[in-house]
């Protein structure tokens, strides 16, 4: 199996700055990707979430397998989580979204009541790892919520919030959180999703496993888009993908490079189908 070793330095600067904001806030809205629900997990969010009201959000479930987005939503409310199916892109999921958060906060709201603290807005933080859709799903929200409140820039130095209504304030930054690198496969599926700089991949190993993968949990899908007799080994499937597909070097030699680079997109798109590569686990952790 291939080793991934990603941890840019640029996430230790993130991570101080997220933990800074998560003191503002109420309520994490950590989002995920329903293709690899728990490679695209932050490990310590638990513990960088201590407190606060949670409402987890699986994005970019139009890329992800109709059944498996289910059996992933009952995977989380099991662990008593609100979770939601949602598509920043096209906005799809989005309608429960606010009376999730209400559910999601009701403790708070209830202990600001009992205070005496009446119609206090959630104030709201998006978290997750870079790629995942973040600053998508914040502008969707943003194009259904009233004007931006918060300090003018130049006049004084603070936080941008956005009204989502009267009873929610959404942070206009979100917060990054490094993926998790516990095992090589969560490392590999990363990269197969695009959260990890392809540049530091050799992309035909990449697309080689991912081929094995497909060919195991979506027998068909490789056959459907490309043709190709999916019983072979996956150095001959590709070899065949890159006739196919005309990626010849001088000499019309195959060009393996940009044969993976093809089905990499392919997948990452979804042109070889509603595709998730993770299964729920369920002795792992919340
Ligand atoms: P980030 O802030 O967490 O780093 O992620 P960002 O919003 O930049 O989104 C990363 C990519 O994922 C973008 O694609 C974005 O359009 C896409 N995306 C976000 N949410 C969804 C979703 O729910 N479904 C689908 N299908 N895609 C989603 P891109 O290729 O970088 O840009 P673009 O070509 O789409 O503009």
């Amino acid at each position: 199996m291939m080793q991934v070793q990603w941890y840019p330095g640029h996430m230790t600067k993130a991570k101080r700055i997220m933990l800074e904001d998560i003191k503002l806030i109420d309520l994490v809205i950590e989002l995920i990707d329903s293709r690899v629900p728990l490679s695209s997990r932050n490990p310590d969010i638990d513990e960088i979430a201590k407190g606060k009201s949670r409402l987890v959000l699986l994005n970019k479930s139009d890329l992800a397998d109709p059944c498996k987005n289910e059996e992933w939503i009952d995977y989380f409310n099991k662990k008593d989580m609100i979770a939601l199916l949602v598509d920043s892109k096209s906005r799809n999921g989005f309608s429960p979204i606010n009376k999730s958060i209400e559910e999601a906060c009701k403790a708070k709201i209830e202990r600001n009541r009992q205070r005496g603290i009446i119609n206090r807005p959630v104030r709201a933080m998006v978290v997750g790892i870079p790629n995942v859709g973040k600053s998508t799903f914040i502008n969707s929200m943003c194009k259904k919520a009233s004007a931006k409140t918060g300090n003018k820039p130049g006049v004084t130095k603070g936080k941008q919030w956005i009204n989502l209504n009267k009873n929610v304030e959404l942070l206009d930054t979100p917060g990054i959180l490094w993926p998790r690198f516990d095992d090589e496969k969560t490392g590999m599926h990363l990269a197969f999703i695009g959260s990890i700089n392809d540049e530091i991949i050799d992309e035909t190993q990449l697309a080689m496993e991912l081929m094995e993968y497909l060919v195991k949990l979506y027998p068909g899908a490789l056959y459907k888009r490309y043709e190709v007799d999916e019983s072979q080994k996956t150095d001959v499937i590709l070899n065949d993908i890159a006739i196919k597909r005309g990626c010849l070097k001088k000499g019309n030699e195959p060009d393996y490079s940009k044969a993976s680079n093809i089905i990499l997109d392919d997948f990452r798109s979804g042109r070889l189908g509603r595709i998730t590569l993770e299964e729920p686990v369920y002795s792992e952790r919340k």
